[in-house]
This record gives structure tokens, sequence and C-alpha cells, in this order.
């Protein structure tokens, strides 16, 4: 058996804000359970649904010192799935109505977590082989694993595997407080360490002390090694380039599946979409006060709405789009206050053609994937992206540009030999988006049978975990054989 430790700062079913809730509450249920123990740990947040909080059950306490501090942390666990999950308690850092908060107050609660992990394994019965951190929330694991090696003496064969979901949130805050926070001595913060532009840099401190690196599409390895996309950090991962690995994300098809969606009023598959999918799109029309008109497009968007996403090129060509094109649209989104005003602005002076819903519902969002006919993502970088892969298995055709996992997972369209899974373009121009979706309307209006077989290809598709749970199965043996 190989015991491995999940560590990060979102899971489904227990909290969510993007992908990483998805991955994490997803990938360990697909390793080989006979070979392979895996369990997780995540915050317990206060704002975490109480459905979940009523089933957990205390297991053990400590307290961990940050800084001249000593602080309590709560071991809970609950049993999700078949998948183990430890909770750690602290009402201090885990308050509030989101899991993230201010950057300096997300800087000390992940120190504290970092910690809380490695005092909570020392109180649980459960040993594992490997600790496998996501995202700069854990990126100190690694880090005080090495750094305290007298103090951690009971965890010197564990080996590490650090995961990056998204390369431009690293965690970076003034050198000072966080050595005070983190009682790290000084010789870590120096540019071959946790250093980065005259700051402290969690995610760094992830990448270099991990055994391995991963990130989630192959394409995004090769972006972050470059200076458009490194964020800073291409340096750092040029130089680890021969232990960096992407590997893409899964989808659980179980649970994103429209032939037993319970989110969906009309259920369907790859032999029925044509009529499951107008029935759907006949409810969302009425009930978000759309025209009643199956015949015209319906893009969706579900999404956060940060320019990472690219709605500074949405913005730009709504107002075109809306007022020119046989087209609506329907958006589910929270974010940035700049984008939520344009498109309230625009739901506003379209009524009829576009439903702008702010806010976070997973049932909307399943009802959006269900009934639209093509679903935008013209992201300005994006690491895997899992939105995409869930239209196509519902049969909405994506609209992405050609970067990181968009590129790796969408294929497109080509009008003459009839292949591709979608349309896509390569610059960050509001004018090839544009063009992008006129092509996609034309075919949607003209070629509806070309149309008609690119969903069959896109619902076929494999984007389960199997091929890629396997990938990470193969990076865990590598490294218990060493
Ligand atoms: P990211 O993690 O960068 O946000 P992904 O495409 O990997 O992008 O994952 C986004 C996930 O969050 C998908 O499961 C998507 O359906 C979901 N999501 C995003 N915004 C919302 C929302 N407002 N309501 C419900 N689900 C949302
Ligand atoms: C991040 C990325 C997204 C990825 C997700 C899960 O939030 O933005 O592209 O799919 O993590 O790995």
């Amino acid at each position: 058996m190989i015991n491995v430790l999940f560590v990060a700062s979102e899971a489904v079913p227990f909290i969510k804000t993007g992908g990483l809730a998805d991955v994490v509450g997803s990938l360990p249920g697909f390793l080989d359970p006979a070979r392979y123990d895996v369990r997780v740990m995540i915050p317990k947040y206060a704002c975490m649904d109480d459905e979940f909080r009523k089933k957990l059950k205390f297991v053990s306490h400590c307290y961990v010192s940050l800084g001249w501090r000593s602080q309590y942390v709560g071991v809970l666990e609950t049993v999700y799935d078949g998948i183990r999950y430890y909770l750690l308690d602290n009402e201090y850092y885990f308050a509030g109505d989101k899991p993230y908060n201010r950057i300096y107050e997300d800087i000390e609660k992940f120190a504290y977590f970092s910690k809380a992990v490695l005092g909570a394994l020392e109180k649980i019965d459960f040993k594992p082989d490997i600790i496998h951190c996501h995202d700069w929330q854990t990126g100190l694991v690694p880090v005080y694993l090495k750094c305290f090696s007298d103090r951690y003496a009971d965890y010197s064969d564990v080996k590490t595997v650090f995961t990056i979901h998204n390369l431009k949130f690293q965690g970076r805050w003034m050198i000072n407080a966080v050595q005070d926070i983190t009682g790290l001595p000084d010789n870590m913060f120096t540019p071959e360490r946790l250093e980065s532009y005259g700051s402290a840099n969690y995610l760094k401190g992830g990448v270099v002390y991990s055994d391995i690196v991963t990130t989630v599409s192959p394409t995004y390895v090769k972006d972050i090694m470059t200076r458009e996309g490194g964020e800073g950090l291409d340096g750092v991962f040029r130089a680890r380039s021969q232990s960096l690995y992407g590997i893409i994300n899964g989808l659980d098809y179980d649970e994103y599946d429209p032939a037993k969606d319970k989110h969906i009023p009309v259920r369907y598959d790859v032999t029925s979409f044509k009529e499951g999918k107008r029935a759907n799109k006949e409810k969302l029309q009425s009930e978000l006060s759309l025209e009643p008109d199956l015949d015209t497009i319906l893009l969706g968007m579900v999404s956060r709405l940060t320019d990472q996403k690219g709605f500074d090129l949405v913005n730009f060509i709504m107002e075109e789009l809306l007022s020119h094109a046989r087209v609506q649209f329907v958006l589910l989104g929270t974010g940035e206050d700049r984008y939520e005003n344009s498109m309230r602005y625009f739901a506003g002076k379209y009524p009829g053609k576009i439903s702008v819903n702010i806010g976070y519902s997973e049932d909307l969002a399943h009802r959006i994937y269900a009934s639209a006919d093509a679903f935008l993502m013209p992201s300005l970088f994006e690491p895997c992206g899992l939105s995409q892969l869930m239209s196509m298995r519902y049969g909405t055709l994506p609209i992405v540009r050609e970067t990181g996992g968009l590129k790796d997972t969408v294929e497109a369209f080509n009008e003459f030999e009839n292949t591709g899974t979608g349309f896509s373009f390569s610059n960050f121009t509001a004018h090839e988006l544009i063009k992008t979706i006129y092509y996609s309307f034309h075919i949607y209006y003209d070629m509806r049978d070309r149309w008609n077989d690119m969903i069959s290809r896109a619902m076929k598709m494999d984007f389960s975990w199997k091929k890629s749970a396997g990938q990470y199965e193969k990076l865990y043996e590598s490294l218990v054989q060493k």
C-alpha cells in the first residue's frame, strides 16, 4: 500500500471556489484502491455547508506555534464517497463568509494551516509515504518538512509532490512579516529559496522544496517556462524542468453526466442530445426570462469573473454581438466588480436576449452546461480548465482561446475534414474572438449536420480521470521506489 495525503485549501463537496476543489475532491477516488490509501486534509471553514459540518467527528487536537503564539488545531474527520477527509478546525483563522480574504490575512492563515497539517499528522493513525500539496496555500508544507527536519524527523522519508493549479496566485508578502509568522530562519529568504522580487513567496517554496512539481496540462508546463507565462518564476521552472510534469485534469464523469444529472430537467445522452438539449433549453429560456426561441443560438458562460477568463474581450464584443447578431447569451458567475457591473449593464439594455446571473449556483451551472448550444471561454491564460470539459460532456460546443489546457483539450473544427470538437482562436484580440464566434454561428445556422456531428464527437471524448489518474500513479511509484 502507498499512503498519500492530499493537502489543499478546498475540496468538493465541502468547499469550492473553482476547479481546484473539483480536482482535489475527485482525483483521490480514481487512484487504484488496491494499491493506494489516499486521504485529504483541508481547513474547516465557518462558511462550509452545514450539511457537511454536522457529519464531522472529532478525532484529536494539538497546538502549533506560529510566531510567538501557540494556536489550537482541532482534527475532525468524515468519510465521503469512500475517501477519508480530515478537516482542521480553528475558529479564528477559518472564520468569515468565504475561504479567502485579504492577502495579508491569507498569508498568516495558510502558514498556520501548513503547520497545522504537520501537527495533525502526529495525531492521526496514518503515516503518508507521499504528501501531495496543491497551490500556494500549501507551499509551506514541504518547506517546513525540510527546514525543520529535526522537529519532523519522523517524516524524513516522506516524499512531496506540489501541483500548481494557477500560477497567478503565489502567496507573496513582505519577508519580515512572513518570517515573523512562520519562524523560518534568515537563510530561507534567499533567491534560491523563498525570496522572489524582494518578497517571500509561498508557491516558490513549494516548487523549490518538493520532490516533484506538476501542473494541470502539458501546454501550461510550456507556458510557465516562458517569460510571458511564467509570472516572474519562469527561471525557477526552467531550473526544475527535469522534475516538472503536466497532467491534464480529469472530470468526475459520474457527477457530470447528462444521462444521470439530477440538476437538469431532461436527461439525455449521445443518441438523444437533439431532443434532450432542446427541451432543457426551452426550460432555461423560460426560467431566465429569455425570449422563447429555440432556433436562436444560445451562448453560455459559467465562470469566475476575472481577467484570466477573458472578460476584457467579452466586454469589448458584447455590444456588437447583442445589437447585431441573432444570439442569446446566458452568464453565471461572480468576481470583480468591474465585470459584474458591465454585465449587469448589458442585461439592462438587452432584456430577453441576455440573462446575467451574478452568484454561485451548482444547480444553474449544470442547467447551463446542458441547455446552451455553445460555451464561451476566451481565456487570457488557462492552466487546464474544467468548464470546457463539462460543456463537451453535455454536447455544448466550446469556443476557446488556444492557451494552456484549452489548447490540449479542444480540437478546432475543420469543415473540410469534418473533424474537431469546438472552435478556437489564437491571439488574445476582440477581433479574433468575434470572428470565431461568427464562424460558429455560420456552422450552427447553415451547416447543422456538421454541428451535430461535432456534438457527437465532443460527447464521446473521454476526459474522465482514467488516464490522468494513471499518470499520477506513475509519478507516485517513481517516488517511493527511489
Ligand atoms: P477555475 O478553476 O479557474 O475557476 P475551471 O474551469 O477549472 O476554472 O473550474 C471552474 C469550476 O467552477 C467549474 O466546475 C465551473 O462549473 C465552476 N463555477 C465557476 N463559477 C461558478 C458559479 N458562479 N456557479 C457555479 N459553478 C461555478
Ligand atoms: C485553476 C485553473 C484552472 C484549472 C483548475 C483546476 O483554478 O485556473 O484552469 O482547471 O485550477 O486544476
